[in-house]
């Protein structure tokens, strides 16, 4: 058996910004499944502590690092077994705003001191060195938050295995030479083998140069991130890093998303009664004040509003949209032109377009369940889980063959087979080539036995963690003396 310390900021449904708090709450729960004695570290941030008080939360240990006081709070993910520690420094973590930038948009000043205190705090927990007399075999570290922890844990012989996930390897995580000699990290670090990058300091090298094992999200971004095209920079070291890098597909909780019994739907459905999927469209419809008519192709769009999802792409095809009949429902915040943009989009076509900024949790359940098409049209991607959402929900995405994109769906071609299908696919990441794949849905849109073939196609594909968590445990055991 493995014990597992898990070191991610932001874990699903404490607090999240996006995929990685789904992956950082259903991973450890498949991990406990097949038997491993897994422990997520989570910063102890306002509204975690605030979310935390239903399922009790308890002092389990006081860390002193670099003169900073520290309560570590243990408390159980909700609804499940798994046990969460929470780093609590009141002066880092308990803030409004969100884990990583205040209320005006802009990152805190201090976050690489608020990381590298959550990061010393796991070296010490993965050393034994707090009283609580568990000592993990694997640190499993995810994204820049977490990049020093196997950059400190390289300084000790004895120390447990180290894993590092890339969920997105555009966040490098990137501070001063000020902000690095503001840190307690010793000089040799300073090294562009280390944690330089171009004159800056990197987080998220930390993990890519010390983890004993490199993981991504998907296989194709596995591979992507190898050339200058996505590498970010980082791709030399990537390539360098090759044989110890591999790509595992995130799976789903395929409780919480679950067409069958969303509390979130105006109307559950499952495989054999997938003709009331269309109640839930109905009612969005109406609800949005969009035209209320079945036959008019509802596309939906879920997500952070930022480059990487190709916004820029469906706004200069929006002319040609408004022309064909169908309807867009938006749901989602980031940088404020795109918010703009779409808003205004929205008003002017107020019965086809419908634009809702912000985060809802249950807007997204009912978008993903109403729309017969999902547009995500990412640059960039290296797994996604909305259209893995809408695959289950029976709404067939249109996707940019990137990623995690081109690992999950697949479209009809001549090659390929028709058991296969599950939705649109195009190659280059042009508008063009968007609205092409958007027409080939909306034609297939009335061919409704068609449609329906791939709808069933979709639904039946299983993207539960059984499979990955497997590829995780398997990947533990190699880098662990057996
Ligand atoms: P990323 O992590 O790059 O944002 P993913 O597709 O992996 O992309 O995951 C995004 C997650 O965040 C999904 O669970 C999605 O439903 C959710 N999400 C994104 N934006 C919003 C929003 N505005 N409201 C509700 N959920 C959102
Ligand atoms: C990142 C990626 C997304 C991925 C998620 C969870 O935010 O952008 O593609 O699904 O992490 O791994």
């Amino acid at each position: 058996m493995q014990k597992i310390l898990f070191a991610t900021s932001e874990v699903y449904p404490l607090i999240k910004t996006g995929g990685l708090a789904d992956v950082a709450a259903s991973l450890p729960r498949a991990l406990l499944k097949l038997g491993q004695d897994v422990k997520i570290l989570l910063p102890a941030y306002s509204s975690v502590l605030e979310k935390a008080k239903t399922t009790g939360v308890k002092e389990v240990a006081k860390i002193e690092v670099d003169g900073n006081s520290i309560s570590l709070k243990q408390t159980r993910l909700p609804g499940t077994k798994v046990i969460v520690w929470l780093v609590d420094i009141p002066e880092f973590f308990e803030r409004e705003g969100n884990p990583y930038c205040g209320p005006d948009g802009n990152d805190w000043i201090d976050n690489h001191k608020r990381f590298y205190v959550f990061a010393k705090v796991a070296e010490l927990i993965a050393l034994n060195q707090v009283n609580l007399d568990w000592q993990p075999t694997i640190v499993h570290c995810n994204d820049w938050q977490t990049g020093l922890i196997p950059a400190l844990l390289s300084l000790h012989p004895n120390r447990p295995a180290t894993v590092f996930t890339i969920h997105n390897l555009a966040y490098r995580g990137l501070f001063s030479h000020q902000a690095f000699a503001e840190l307690n990290l010793p000089t040799v670090f300073w090294h562009h083998e280390r944690l330089e990058f171009y004159g800056q300091m990197s987080f998220m090298k930390g993990g890519l140069a010390f983890a004993d094992f490199i993981t991504t999200v998907s296989p194709s971004y596995a591979q992507e991130i190898q050339r200058p095209e996505f590498g970010c920079g980082l791709d030399g070291l990537m390539r360098y890093r090759k044989d110890s890098l591999t790509g595992i597909l995130n799976g789903i909780d395929t409780d919480e998303w679950n067409p069958g019994t969303d509390p979130h739907l105006s109307c559950n459905y499952n495989r054999r009664t997938l003709g009331s999927k269309i109640k839930n469209k109905l009612a969005l419809q109406e609800e949005l004040g969009l035209t209320v008519d079945a036959e008019i192709p509802l596309f939906g769009f879920v997500g952070r509003l930022v480059d990487q999802k190709g916004v820029d792409l469906i706004l200069e095809q929006m002319n040609q949209f408004l022309n064909l009949k169908c309807q867009l429902v938006v749901l989602g915040s980031g940088f404020p032109h795109y918010e703009k943009a779409l808003k205004s989009i929205a008003e002017q076509h107020p019965a086809k377009v419908a634009v809702t900024l912000g985060y809802n949790e249950s807007f997204a359940h009912r978008i993903e369940a109403s729309s017969d098409v999902f547009l995500m049209p990412s640059i960039f991607e290296p797994c996604g889980l909305n259209q893995l959402y809408s695959l289950r929900y029976g709404t067939l995405p249109v996707v940019h063959a990137v990623g995690g994109l081109r690992d999950t769906v697949c479209e009809q071609t001549l090659e390929s087979e028709a058991a296969e299908a599950n939705g649109f696919v195009f190659g280059g990441a042009t508008s063009e080539e968007l609205f092409a794949a958007v027409q080939r849905a909306i034609f297939l849109f009335q061919k409704k036995d068609q449609w329906k073939k791939l709808q069933l196609n979709a639904m039946s594909q299983d993207f539960s963690w059984d499979a990955s968590a497997k590829e995780y445990l398997a990947i533990y055991n190699q880098i662990t003396p057996q």
